[in-house]
C-alpha cells in the first residue's frame, strides 16, 4: 500500500469533486466558494467551457509535440497571440512548465546575456521551490531550509515593506533604494550583476504591492549599470492586479518578464518573454525540457486570453478588487493590523495587541473560514496574512458572499 508523503501539508481538509467557475464541489457534498483559485491560477475559474473545449479539441488531435524535436501549433498560435497582450518591447518567448522553471530560464538568461554572475532579489519574495529558485526565496526559511548549501550569488536588498516597518511608503522606500546602492557597493559589484529580480506585488510575502518610485528606482540603476530588471508576474500577471501584467501599475519597463498560473487556467504552462535581441544572447539548446509547450496547456492558453480579453476579465479584476479591498477593510476588526492589496490580491495580515505577527488566529479564521463553505490561503514570513485570490470571473454577489463568511468567521474568532 503506498500513502501520499507527509512532505506536502494541505492547507484545507476538501477533497474536491469538481470545480465550476468559483466553486469546488467536495466528496462530502459541499459546495465552497473558493477564493484560492489554486493559487492563483484558475483565472478563468473552474473549467471555463471555452477553456474545456479547447482543451478537448487539442487531446484529440496531439496531446504531446515535444518541443525541441518538432514544433507544433498550439504553440505558435500561442507565441502570435501572447504579442496581444504583451508590452511591445517583449517581442521572444520562450515556455518551460512550471514558475519556477521560467524564473530559472530568466535567472539562465540573465547570466549568459551579462556574462555577469550575481543576482539581486528582495526581502520577502518568493520565486519558487527548486534548488535555485529557493536560493532566490526569502519570505519564509520553509522554502530553504534543510537543503542547504544553496545555490551562491545571490544578495538581498530590502523590498519596500512599509507596514513591517512600521515606516511611511516614502521612508520605506528611501531605504530600500538606499541598500541597495549599498550592497552593489558593499556586496556585489555592479560589473558582476547580471540581474534585479523582484515581483510587482510580494505574493507569498504577504500581499504587498510595491511603488512607482521603488521600481522606477530599479530601472534607473538598472540603466546605469547594464543590470536587467526581471519582474516575477508568475502570481500579477494575466490580469490578477486589475491591469494585464503587474508592473503596468508602477510605469516601469522590465527586461524580462516570467508568466505562469493564471496563463493557462490550470493546465502547467509557464514562460519567459524578453526583447529578441536580449534572447538572442542566450546561449543556443542551453534551455528546454521534455514537457515545455505542451500542446494541450498551449491551446488552453490561447482560449484564457481569449476569455480574458471578450469577457474584460482584467476590468472585472480591477471593480471587483476594489469591492473586495474595500470591503475586507471596512470589516477589519482589531486583530487584523493592516489590509493590502491590488486589484484580486487581497490580503489582512493578524496581529497580537501588541503588534506582533498573529499567525495562530490566522490559521483559525483560514480554517473556520473552510468549514464555512469559503476557501482562503494564508500567507507571509509568519503566515499571519490571510489572502484572497477570486477568480478574474468572480461577481459583485460572489464577493458580497465571501465578505459575509469572512465577517462570520471574524466574529467567532
Ligand atoms: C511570484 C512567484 N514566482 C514563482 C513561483 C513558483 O511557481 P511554481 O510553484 O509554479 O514553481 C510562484 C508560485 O507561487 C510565485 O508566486
Amino acid at each position: 500500500m503506498t500513502a501520499l508523503s507527509p512532505v506536502l501539508r494541505q492547507a484545507t481538509p476538501v477533497t474536491v469533486d469538481h470545480g465550476e467557475g468559483c466553486y469546488l464541489y467536495g466528496t462530502d457534498g459541499r459546495r465552497y466558494l473558493d477564493f484560492t483559485a489554486g493559487i492563483g491560477v484558475t483565472s478563468t475559474g473552474h473549467c471555463h467551457p471555452r477553456v474545456v473545449e479547447a482543451a478537448r479539441e487539442q487531446i484529440g488531435s496531439l496531446i504531446h509535440g515535444q518541443y525541441t524535436t518538432v514544433m507544433h501549433q498550439p504553440l505558435l498560435r500561442l507565441t502570435e497571440r501572447l504579442a496581444d497582450v504583451l508590452p511591445e518591447h517583449l517581442d521572444s518567448v520562450f515556455f518551460a512548465n512550471s514558475g519556477s522553471e521560467a524564473v530559472e530560464a530568466a535567472l539562465r538568461l540573465s547570466r549568459q546575456a551579462t556574462g555577469r554572475p550575481n543576482v539581486i532579489v528582495f526581502h520577502g519574495g518568493f520565486h519558487g521551490r527548486t534548488v535555485a529558485t529557493a536560493s532566490m526565496t526569502t519570505s519564509g526559511t520553509r522554502f530553504s531550509a534543510g537543503f542547504s548549501p544553496l545555490m551562491s550569488g545571490v544578495h538581498v536588498a530590502p523590498f519596500p515593506t512599509a507596514y513591517r516597518y512600521g515606516w511611511s511608503e516614502e521612508a520605506a522606500t528611501d531605504f530600500a533604494l538606499r541598500e541597495l546602492d549599498y550592497i552593489l557597493t558593499t556586496l556585489t559589484a555592479p560589473q558582476e550583476t547580471a540581474a534585479f529580480i523582484v515581483e510587482p506585488v510580494l505574493g507569498e510575502g504577504g500581499y504587498i504591492p510595491g511603488n512607482t518610485r521603488f521600481f522606477q528606482g530599479l530601472r534607473e540603476r538598472a540603466d546605469r549599470h547594464g543590470i536587467l530588471l526581471v519582474m516575477d508576474e508568475i502570481q500579477t500577471g494575466f490580469g490578477r492586479t486589475g491591469k494585464f501584467f503587474g508592473h503596468q501599475h508602477f510605469d516601469v519597463r522590465p527586461d524580462i518578464i516570467t508568466i505562469a498560473k493564471g496563463l493557462a487556467s490550470g493546465f502547467p504552462l509557464s514562460g519567459i518573454a524578453a526583447p529578441s535581441e536580449l534572447m538572442a544572447k542566450a546561449w543556443p539548446g542551453s534551455q528546454g525540457g521534455t514537457y515545455g509547450g505542451n500542446a494541450v496547456a498551449c491551446a488552453a492558453a490561447v482560449a484564457t486570453i481569449d476569455v480574458i480579453e471578450s469577457e474584460g476579465l482584467v476590468d472585472n479584476a480591477a471593480t471587483r478588487g476594489e469591492q473586495l479591498l474595500a470591503g475586507v477593510r471596512a470589516g477589519a476588526t482589531k486583530q487584523i493590523g493592516d489590509v493590502r492589496g491590488l486589484g484580486l490580491l487581497v490580503g489582512s495580515e493578524f496581529t497580537t495587541a501588541t503588534g506582533e505577527p498573529d499567525s495562530a488566529t490566522a490559521a483559525a479564521a483560514q480554517q473556520a473560514a473552510a468549514r464555512h463553505g469559503l476557501l482562503l490561503l494564508t500567507c507571509g514570513a509568519y503566515s499571519n496574512v490571510v489572502r484572497m485570490i477570486p477568480p478574474l470571473i468572480v461577481s459583485s454577489d460572489q464577493i458580497d458572499e465571501a465578505l459575509a463568511i469572512w465577517a462570520r468567521v471574524l466574529d467567532e474568532l
